[in-house]
């Protein structure tokens, strides 16, 4: 048996609509939501975000501005547009694409960004209350990957969920809203001992490792639910995720990648940033 493919693309489409139609609803009201985009350097994966993230904005109907800054950027000139950008009445959303050249502070950009414009839900203010369960914007990958779960009908409630990757991106903010929907939520990393034997205890298999490949089938128990999260480029320069493909005959539901959570991660930034014109418009 092959595991049913959560089609990611076409829910995305599906959100998109729902987005778009609520926009007109608000520019009748006198309020285009509106996005800024950072990008500092020229790393072809973060161009193709950047890029798609724009794409998305306009199929949304909103208004965005993009700020391609050259690598050698100082993090004074950085945070000085940012301050800008926090006090611009057309932007907000506010997001700088990760990784920044060496020479800037990541944290301190973050910090930078105003919590109420932050779309990536990446301030700690932010972070905070995602740990506490009372948000307005939800971390865009782990959203898209509880949008799907529930578009699937798989409800947390009492499984084993278990995410492979401890970043501040996904891995965390993912264990949080699986805990906040009553999962049982393990989160392994590189040094998790018997890694193999813990993810085959999942309901819910989230792979969020960044190595092609990196979950076999062996790791996973039959008729398992499998998510995932990579994006990485084999030896041929295709794009593929964390997971083995073979998984597929093992696992009941699976994400495609391309076409699984992707699509999904940007139209949460959407939600997201129509949920900060809301807000900052008092609707
Ligand atoms: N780099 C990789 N993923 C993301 C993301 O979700 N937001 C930002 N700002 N940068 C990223």
């Amino acid at each position: 048996m092959s595991a049913v493919k959560m089609d990611g693309k076409a829910l995305s489409a599906k959100v998109r609509g729902g987005i778009l139609a609520e926009t007109e609803e608000l520019k009748k009201r006198g309020v285009t939501p509106g996005l800024a985009v950072i990008i500092v350097g020229n790393d072809p994966a973060s161009e193709i975000y950047v890029r798609n993230k724009e794409k998305a904005c306009a199929e949304c109907g909103f208004y965005s501005e993009k700020y391609a800054l050259p690598a050698e950027t100082t993090q004074e000139e950085l945070l000085g547009l940012i301050a800008e950008l926090n006090q611009s009445p057309q932007v907000n959303g506010i997001l700088c694409q990760m990784p920044v050249p060496k020479h800037i502070d990541e944290q301190a950009v973050i910090d930078a960004i105003a919590p109420e414009k932050d779309v990536d839900a990446f301030h700690p203010v932010n972070v905070g209350k995602i740990m506490v369960g009372n948000f307005d914007f939800v971390p865009c990958t782990p959203a898209g990957v509880m949008e799907l779960l529930a578009e699937y009908g798989i409800d947390p409630k009492g499984k084993e969920c278990v995410v492979v990757g401890r970043s501040n991106i996904v891995g965390k903010p993912m264990a949080m809203l699986l805990l906040h929907k009553h999962g049982t939520v393990t989160v392994c990393h590189s040094r998790t001992e018997d890694l193999a034997g813990v993810c085959r205890r999942a309901d819910i298999l989230v792979a969020a490792v960044g190595k092609a490949a990196f979950v076999t089938p062996d790791m996973v128990k039959d008729g398992a639910t499998v998510i995932d999260v990579g994006m990485n480029r084999n030896a041929e320069g295709k794009v593929c995720g964390d997971v083995d493909p073979a998984v597929m005959d093992k696992a009941a539901y699976m994400t495609p990648v391309p076409g699984g959570v992707g699509p999904m991660t940007i139209t949460m930034l959407m939600k997201n940033t129509l949920k900060a014109a809301k807000v900052q418009h008092g609707l």
